[in-house]
């Protein structure tokens, strides 16, 4: 289907133009100058979609066909997941792919059991401290070391799609590429989102000849909206990998190329060995799961920070009754804040990946912690000042604060099968377009600039810093939110290091204040990690800009991208919906 003529494409451009409604007092009928639930992006005709056999949300309507059409086929989540992915990596390839890392949070039905898979990129072993440091030890700018082979981990995506369709998956592997082979060869039409994305970053996309190839015409324009794009070269890797298995990927010729891509990157070389990628390995890990209210919060532990910072933010809100303030009170927004400054003093001091570097995982979550942490939010103003804490640990607490630098990026996706298995699964290749180096008809990632580039400040290490075979410390949030010990919820974002901040609004919005699932997504995303108020940009947030301020808030306004695609379980009712910042599609039956 056209992109012009997709019904989500027609409702984005029918919300874009419609004014923002205003909120009305509950008590007396009148207008308010506060945010509006309903109406904050002004996206607000995405519907919640309903369902009872199964479902799917993405950040793609390729993608989320992909899933249904194997879900239909009597496939269970992670069939679903692996097609979906396989798409993904073709229609949305700035965000995810096979050249990426992701993590999956997995609620297993039969066995009533809940898991993580740690798909993430690994350093290589050939890393130094310095990789991302001038001769003279200054950190490199961003952009020079992103763009290139240098930030190229090994990728843990095919692996974690093998492994977990090996352990759970129900048809066969092949079947699973099946939809993304047939759309490579025959095209697919290019999204809105993809072509201003391609257009705004066409200097970095010029610079390697394959990467300028696939997105631009010979004479230098870029792919434009609802142009048909085919991809042979990624129709035959998948191919590939359909036929052999993993091992495709990470041995052989497809290894060999993804070398010598990082390896002969002119300017900015990287390190990555056959080796790294012969060697690579998925984890399995158990879940964190943080109390609140009466549910279960449960995620992706290190080396993500997502569920250990989106546990503290939430333990420390369970102190507060936001259900009766309501998101119409100012004070609602200022603990979600400052509780988020709090959490993210303590994750840039303490959160990186613990197989590597020890970390206070128990402490940061424990009860009188947060209780503690959560006694600093009880004035009326702005924190004047935070700190990270003195979680409960054995070891010495001798890191220096991180300096990791995280630009939003990356997708989610969620998925509930016939049987009640739910996947989480939020994916990546870190910035858009990763590397921007492009092998075999996919994109390699940048995730090792989600390390700190200096290893180490005042003569104290840096937990975050890049050590071989090491993971680079995530945000991405996949969450499962359980209630009585059955999965209730399935949620997660792009975003970078706002991924929380747009998990935690959502979970308030919906848990607290009774919002359905697609008006908790809407609310406008108001995030504070590092001492700003950011508020949303052309939305109703923007209102609050006056009130945070009289609190003592620093305020920027900006461009906040959530991508929340999020699926609630009643029983035999599910019900979705897809953030309408991006071009997300939720399918059921
Ligand atoms: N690269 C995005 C993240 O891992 O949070």
């Amino acid at each position: 289907m056209e992109w012009n003529k997709h019904p989500l494409a027609v409702l984005l451009a029918a919300s874009l133009l419609s004014p923002l409604a205003q909120a009305k007092d509950p008590q007396t009928g009148q207008s308010t100058d506060q945010v509006a639930p309903e109406a904050s992006t002004g996206l607000s005709q995405q519907q919640l979609i309903t369902g009872s056999e199964w479902m799917i949300a993405t950040a793609n309507p390729y993608a989320s066909q992909a899933g249904a059409e194997i879900l239909k086929q009597g496939g269970n989540a992670i069939d679903a997941m692996v097609a979906t992915q396989l798409v993904l990596g073709l229609t949305e390839p700035q965000s995810s792919g096979i050249g990426g890392g992701a993590f999956l949070v997995y609620w297993d039905a039969e066995q009533e059991k809940l898991t993580t898979f740690d798909g993430r990129e690994t350093a290589p072993l050939a890393v130094t401290p310095r990789l991302f440091q001038a001769s003279d030890g200054t950190p490199l700018a961003f952009y020079d070391a992103v763009v290139g082979g240098r930030s190229v981990g090994t990728p843990g995506t095919v692996k974690l799609m093998w492994h977990t369709h090996q352990k759970l998956g129900k048809l066969a592997w092949r079947e699973l590429f099946q939809p993304a082979i047939k759309l490579a060869k025959n095209g697919f039409t290019v999204s809105p989102r993809l072509a201003k994305l391609i257009d705004q970053d066409r200097e970095r996309l010029q610079r390697w000849s394959s990467t300028r190839a696939y997105f631009f015409h010979e004479d230098g324009k870029p792919l434009q909206a609802g142009e048909t794009l085919t991809n042979p070269a990624y129709a035959d890797t998948l191919r590939r990998i359909a036929e052999h298995g993993a091992s495709a990927f990470y041995q052989g010729d497809i290894a060999k190329d993804i070398v010598d891509t990082v390896r002969n990157a002119e300017g900015n070389p990287g390190v990555l060995s056959v080796m790294d990628l012969a060697t690579y390995r998925v984890k399995e890990r158990k879940p964190i799961c943080a109390p609140y209210r009466q549910y279960q919060v449960c995620g992706m532990g290190p080396p993500s920070s997502g569920a250990l910072t989106l546990g503290q933010i939430l333990g420390m809100l369970s102190h507060y009754p936001l259900d009766k303030m309501g998101p119409e009170d100012v004070h609602s927004w200022r603990l979600l804040g400052d509780a988020s400054r709090l959490a993210f003093a303590d994750r840039g001091q303490y959160m990186a990946d613990s197989d590597y570097v020890p970390m206070p995982t128990q402490g940061l979550l424990a009860q009188d912690y947060l209780e503690q942490r959560a006694t600093l939010l009880k004035g009326d103003k702005a924190l004047a000042s935070v700190a990270p804490g003195q979680p409960a640990w054995t070891h010495a607490m001798r890191y220096a604060p991180d300096e990791s630098l995280e630009l939003p990026s990356t997708s989610h996706f969620s998925i509930v099968d016939r049987d009640r298995n739910v996947v989480s699964i939020t994916t990546t290749i870190e910035n858009g377009f990763g590397s921007r180096l492009m092998v075999r008809g996919f994109l390699l990632n940048n995730e090792l600039t989600d390390f700190s580039f200096r290893s180490h400040a005042d003569g104290q290490p840096i937990a975050n810093r890049i050590e071989p075979g090491k993971r680079p410390r995530s945000s991405m949030a996949p969450t499962i939110v359980m209630k009585d010990n059955q999965p209730l919820l399935a949620i997660g974002s792009p975003g970078g290091s706002q991924i929380i901040g747009y998990v935690a609004k959502t979970l308030v919005g919906h848990l607290d204040w009774d919002l359905d699932l697609q008006q908790a997504i809407n609310l406008p995303n108001m995030n504070n990690r590092f001492g700003a108020f950011e508020l949303e940009q052309g939305t109703g947030a923007e209102q609050w800009a006056p009130k945070l301020e009289q609190l003592g808030f620093e305020i920027k306004v900006k461009d906040l991208n959530s991508g929340v695609q999020a699926i609630r379980i009643d029983g035999k009712r599910l019900s979705g919906a897809a953030d309408p910042r991006r071009e997300g599609e939720v399918l059921a039956q």
